[in-house]
């Protein structure tokens, strides 16, 4: 563990003193700020984007500017709440109510925000999808969400399973042509602009649903973790303290907006502050990402190591051909952030790159280093005030400071998902003794500073996504040669796994490189075009527990020749 510290970059912060704050935080103070705790009447919309338009001196104020190939458009406040209120009268002129279901899959495109916030208007469940899916995992999500309407791009319409799509009443599409292979399809392009720009908002109950999003476990199908309007609380003061937003600040959350990070602090979080929101949906080149900066004079940069690595490897030279003079803030989420980009960012930036962490499931930045706090490189820092966090062992009990444990969190901060979609087994499997638990290993030292550890199952990250190994087996299994399969990433790098597959074959067949090949080919075509397999090798049977579990583990040990254990003697949990 580093000892170092970087002295905080920012004094004068929204969050001043950590131990203060921390100390004498209270939720329900928090809540005080929304109108809804005045006027009895709540929606995540109303707080975001209505409050702001029906100012006159907030209405014009940039909230969202959207960047692709070299032209940028912006909407204010109340362009947002004219459009919304727009899109919202479409969808209920096709029949949506209160808890239906709209799946988005899109690139980044400012439509993507116009649905979120027409569902959140109307009290209906959006889900962003990643534009990769594949045909089957698309398929077991509409099997288990059951929309009523997609809305996606024609380039799309080829890859989506129709056969599972009985439930799904209309199929929106964001440009013509019509694809002519759906009943109920709709052209938005002209239909929604002629839609009345006013409209009422549905009020709802706090944990009224708002968005489901799908993430992997280690064993089963994607789990749908299900979120409420009232996430709004922890979204704005972790925007607040955390990402330092203010009014006049301007936000670039470089994320996918179908990932957590894009989904929530590339659009409610920065709007609950009266902030603006700029996407870039360029393919990543760092010169395109420089120009980005510059141009629209971005102050706060939230972001992943995984995008940082390759800025670093762009080269020292090219930043200072562009003008960073706004840019006052860095945060990093998803993975690890380790030293050498922190420093290489402090040198070529004059700004410390600040680590955050959270997960789909707790809706907002749980731990963080702030900017008015010193850092301690390698750290993902300190718990926001308002959570309280520990080191657990198995049976949930905290453990004492420097000992590595599983990481906890007390239940009761209000981003928190409220259930799994359909699945409430699965939901209860994250409590143990009072605890939620994260599946992340952790170190907290005598400062209160947490150290991640990796994970306690076989999740992997891929970009910034977090697969399970099983749905590339199941995919594995398809194969008319596969019996069994583990997956595995055998890179102790950051930032480049490297997928390893091991299978065993059907009686009566016989492996072979040829055998070998015609199964990475089968994989490819099932899984999104980023989760790529390296390499499969044939074993004659799969380390298990037991009672079968899979050992993935075991595999992994032996792979990158670590000790491995007993197979036999390795306890079930
Ligand atoms: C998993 C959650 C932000 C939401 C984004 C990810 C890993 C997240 C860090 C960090 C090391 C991190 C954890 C977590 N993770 N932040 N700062 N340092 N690991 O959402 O896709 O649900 O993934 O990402 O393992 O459990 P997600």
């Amino acid at each position: 563990m580093i000892k170092a510290k970087i002295t905080a970059q920012n004094p004068s912060a929204n969050l001043r003193s950590y131990e203060q704050t921390y100390q004498f935080f209270s939720w329900s103070d928090v809540e005080k700020e929304f109108t809804w705790y005045q006027t009895g009447k709540l929606n995540i919309v109303h707080e975001a984007i209505d409050r702001w338009a029906d100012d006159p001196d907030k209405g014009n104020r940039n909230a969202l500017i959207f960047e692709k190939a070299g032209q940028s458009t912006a909407y204010t406040y109340s362009d947002l709440k004219r459009i919304s209120c727009q899109w919202a009268n479409l969808l209920l002129q096709h029949g949506f109510e209160t808890g239906d279901r709209l799946f988005i899959l899109l690139p980044s495109c400012p439509e993507v925000y116009f649905a979120m916030l027409a569902c959140a208007r109307l009290g209906l469940v959006f889900c962003p999808l990643f534009s990769t899916l594949s045909f089957d995992e698309l398929e077991e999500r509409l099997e288990n969400a059951k929309p009523r309407g997609l809305l996606t791009h024609p380039d799309f319409a080829e890859k989506l399973p129709y056969e599972a799509m009985n439930d799904v009443k209309h199929l929106f599409l964001t440009e013509s042509p019509l694809p002519g292979m759906f009943p109920g399809e709709v052209l938005l392009k002209g239909l929604s602009e002629k839609m009345p720009a006013g409209c009422n908002t549905c009020w709802v109950p706090g944990n009224t649903p708002l968005y489901l999003l799908y993430t992997s476990g280690s064993t089963g199908p994607p789990k749908g973790v299900v979120h409420a309007h009232r996430d709004m609380i922890g979204l704005m003061i972790t925007a607040r303290y955390v990402l330092d937003l203010r009014p006049d600040a301007v936000l670039w959350t470089d994320c996918d907006p179908a990932w957590v990070t894009g989904t929530v602090y590339g659009a409610f979080a920065p709007w609950l502050c009266g902030a603006t929101s700029v996407v870039q949906a360029d393919p990543f080149s760092a010169s395109t990402w420089y120009r980005t900066l510059e141009r629209h004079k971005i102050s706060v940069w939230y972001k992943t190591p995984g995008n940082m690595r390759r800025l670093k490897e762009a080269g020292d030279d090219l930043t200072g051909r562009y003008d960073f003079s706004h840019l006052r803030h860095i945060a990093s989420v998803g993975e690890a952030l380790e030293p050498e980009l922190i420093y290489w960012f402090k040198k070529n930036f004059k700004i410390t790159p600040h680590d955050t962490w959270w997960m789909t499931e707790t809706g907002m930045i749980c731990i963080a280093n702030f900017p008015a706090m010193d850092i301690k490189p390698g750290s993902m820092g300190k718990a926001v005030p308002g959570i309280k966090a520990a080191a657990v062992d198995e049976n949930g009990n905290p453990l004492p400071l420097m000992t590595m444990g599983e990481l906890a969190l007390k239940p009761g901060w209000p981003s928190m998902m409220t259930n799994i979609w359909k699945d409430d087994e699965r939901y209860q499997a994250y409590f143990k003794n009072g605890w939620f638990l994260t599946g992340d290993m952790v170190i907290q030292d005598e400062e209160g500073y947490f150290y991640h550890q990796g994970r306690t199952d076989d999740l992997i990250k891929v970009g910034v996504k977090l697969i399970g190994p099983y749905e590339i087996e199941r995919a594995l299994c398809r194969h008319p040669a596969v019996a069994e399969a583990a997956v595995i990433s055998k890179s102790a790098k950051p930032g480049a796994p490297f997928l390893k597959a091991f299978v065993t074959v059907n009686r009566g067949l016989t492996p072979s490189a040829r055998l070998n090949q015609e199964i990475k080919t089968f994989v490819r075509a099932d899984l999104s075009s980023d989760i790529v397999l390296k390499e499969i090798a044939f074993l004659e049977s799969l380390p298990k527990t037991r009672s079968g579990k899979l050992l993935r583990r075991v595999l992994r040990a032996q792979e990158l020749g670590l000790p491995a254990g007993d197979p036999l003697n390795i306890k079930d949990y």
